[in-house]
């Protein structure tokens, strides 16, 4: 075994753990990176199982590398982990028989052995287990970005939205040692990260199960004393957003004036469906508070179209709230039904075309808003963390601003595009379109 190559599916605690399987392959195994997962000799697919899509892009991945196992790269050996390896386990290989290691979201670290295992027996090896007192965050690590790294502060989630898997395959929320998360920052630092994400699927509340009481917004504090530029975070849940964190947010040099705060659905009858424990009132006056005390706020969210029982009335209450909530970004969704989840056996399903007809309006609202906003920072300096070039123009940079909106740039005569990558430029915006900004260099 020479080489590896890894595909990730899913949320950003996806990629983290990814960045750590690839820092693993290559300091217990000695393995470097393939181009292409064809010619790899060790290819890991880390999984998502949060909504059909997913699934069905592994199960087409996989296969076309079966087409290379069974021809010129015969030893291949093919891991399947994350949230589908948690969920099925020994049941994956019943639909994926080809696939030779078979692991969870709790036993990333032992990816290296079981690959080894598999290498050395040429048997199939399959290790899940319920759940792990380890962070993954104590493994090595190669991440993409020299400048930017995650950090996750909770791992799981107590919430049980009815809709998720994601309690399921992830277990139970645990909180990380707040020293830890600090002490892991302050290293960051000194290698060169200029940018940080914090991670959990509910942020805020964090250090519930250490401390009796969430904690939050003192990591957001501890993290940004260690004079990293810039501080995210992902997720947040609307009913545990604290005021104080509002005020750290709004009051400290390098918590960005971004935040990502799902609202699902504007109806409240849905949102208790759901169970997402608060009101569409309790929403916007929450999005009213946000705005008053950070008033140049980006506020994005996830919205899931189609929930079971959804009525047209239901709907318009969620493009409502989309129009009152000012967004910047919205990722929405089709509704897919979760086996084992408790929505997956709610009467009321919506028809396809009904869902998708939504899905089309919803878009429509969501862009107006966006492109809205858009327009009013032109004319604005935007600082940019450069993040490489644009792809159709290699002398045209690529960077995002505090309010994580993507921005383009021709480089300046004399520039090289490589130097600034990882660096923070100033630029004028010109032009603003639905899901990019254009300017040039300051000065
Ligand atoms: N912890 C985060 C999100 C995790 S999953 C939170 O609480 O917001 C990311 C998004 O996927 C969710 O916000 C939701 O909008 C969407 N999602 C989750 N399960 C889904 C399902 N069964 N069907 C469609 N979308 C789903
Ligand atoms: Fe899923 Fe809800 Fe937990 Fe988010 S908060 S991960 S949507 S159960
Ligand atoms: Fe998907 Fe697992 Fe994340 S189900 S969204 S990769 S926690």
């Amino acid at each position: 075994m020479k080489t590896y190559f890894v595909r990730t599916f899913g949320c950003q605690m996806n990629k983290h753990d990814s960045e750590r399987i690839a820092g693993m392959l290559e300091s217990e195994l000695g393995l470097v990176e393939a181009k292409t997962p064809e010619v790899a000799d060790v290819v890991v697919y880390n999984t998502c199982a949060v909504r059909e899509g997913a699934e069905e892009r592994l199960r087409g991945h996989v296969s076309s590398l079966k087409a290379a196992k069974t021809g010129d790269n015969p030893n291949v050996i093919i891991a399947v982990g994350g949230c589908i390896g948690q969920r099925d386990g020994e049941a994956l290989l019943s639909y994926l028989p080809h696939v030779d290691v078979v692991f969870g979201t709790h036993n990333v670290g032992r990816l290296p052995a079981l690959i080894a295992s598999a290498h050395e027996t040429k048997r199939t090896t399959v290790e899940v287990i319920d759940s792990a007192t380890d962070f993954a965050s104590d493994l090595p690590s190669i991440r993409e970005h020299a400048w930017h790294a995650w950090l996750p502060i909770t791992v799981g989630c107590n919430n049980f939205c009815t809709y998720c898997i994601v309690p399921y395959v992830r277990g139970r929320e645990r909180s990380r040692q707040l020293e830890d998360i600090v002490t892991e920052a302050e290293k960051l630092v000194a290698d060169g990260v200029v940018e940080v994400t914090l991670l959990g699927q509910n942020v805020n509340s964090y250090g519930r199960d250490l401390y009796g009481e969430p904690k939050f917004a003192e990591v957001l504090r501890r993290v940004a004393a260690t004079g990293i530029r810039r501080v995210r975070f992902v997720t947040s849940h609307p009913k545990d957003l604290s005021d104080e964190t509002i005020e750290v947010m709004a009051n400290t040099p390098g918590v960005c004036h971004y935040l990502h705060l799902p609202v699902q659905s504007g109806s409240n009858r849905i949102l208790e469906s759901m169970n997402r424990r608060y009101t569409r009132e309790s929403y916007l006056a929450l999005v009213d508070r946000l705005y008053a005390a950070i008033p140049d706020l980006a506020l994005s969210t996830d919205i899931i179209v189609g929930f079971p029982g959804e009525t047209e009335e239901d709907f318009e209450q969620t493009l409502d709230v989309v129009r009152k909530s000012n967004l910047d970004q919205a990722f929405t969704f089709l509704y897919s039904p979760r086996e084992g989840t408790p929505a997956a056996t709610f009467e009321g399903a919506v028809p396809r075309d009904v869902m998708q007809q939504r899905f089309d309006r919803l878009i429509t609202v969501v862009q107006a808003s966006v492109y809205a906003n858009n327009q009013r920072l032109v004319g604005s300096v935007q600082e940019l963390l450069v993040t490489g070039t644009s792809r159709r123009d290699p002398n045209v940079i690529t960077g995002r601003t505090d309010s994580n909106k993507v921005v383009h740039a021709p480089l300046p005569a004399g520039e090289s595009a490589g130097s600034l990558a990882g660096r923070f430029v100033s630029v004028v915006i010109d032009e603003a379109q639905t899901w990019f900004l254009s300017g040039h260099f300051e000065g």
